[in-house]
């Protein structure tokens, strides 16, 4: 059965050194890779009847260039900054700019870690933050985010950003997508 209605699509972005998951600190960020968190975003994306693409990038700049995409192409910004939270204020700048509601997740509770990593200079922009459950903290950010945004546009879910097109029918199995 097929529903005509708008979906939304949210944007995954993944921060410096994410790339690594899965061989980086096992102890500290688990064994999942990060084509593991992307595999089981998508299975939930297919559960909350949204469309997401996933990326990741080593580069400031290139995070930012992707966050002002989302200005006009997304509902919103499921994140992990990585390092830059800690760092960038030119990434909480372009959050701020592109008037889209991001969710700020972490694997790890930074707040049991170094002082340093106490401070986030993103999350003040974000409409939350989940940490400290792993791969976990990204499905409860994603199902916080699409909520926050069917809260935002009841009617329409997200109308500024949806596509009208025939929905899939979820499939247990979808491959996580890079775009
Ligand atoms: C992290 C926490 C950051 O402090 C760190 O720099 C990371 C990963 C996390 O997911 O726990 O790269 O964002």
């Amino acid at each position: 059965m097929t529903d005509q209605r708008e979906i939304p699509h949210v944007l995954v972005l993944h921060g410096p050194n994410l790339n690594l998951l899965g061989l980086r600190e096992p102890a500290v960020y688990g064994t999942q890779t990060l084509a593991d968190v992307d595999a089981a975003l998508e299975v939930l994306a297919d559960e909350l009847g949204i469309e997401i693409a996933c990326r990741q990038s080593n580069q400031e700049g290139e995070l930012i260039d992707w966050l002002h995409e989302a200005r006009e192409r997304f509902a919103g910004v499921l994140m992990n900054p990585g390092g830059y939270t800690h760092t960038s204020v030119a990434l909480r700048d372009a959050i701020a700019a592109i008037d889209k509601p991001c969710v700020e997740v972490h694997l790890s509770n930074v707040h049991k870690r170094e002082a340093f990593r106490h401070t986030s200079l993103t999350a003040g922009v974000c409409v939350g933050v989940v940490m400290g459950f792993g791969v976990d903290s990204y499905l409860l950010g994603l199902r916080a985010l699409v909520a926050h945004v069917h809260k935002l546009s009841p009617v329409t879910s997200g109308a500024s950003n949806a596509v009208a097109r025939t929905r899939r029918a979820p499939t247990p199995k979808r491959r996580a997508k890079r775009s």
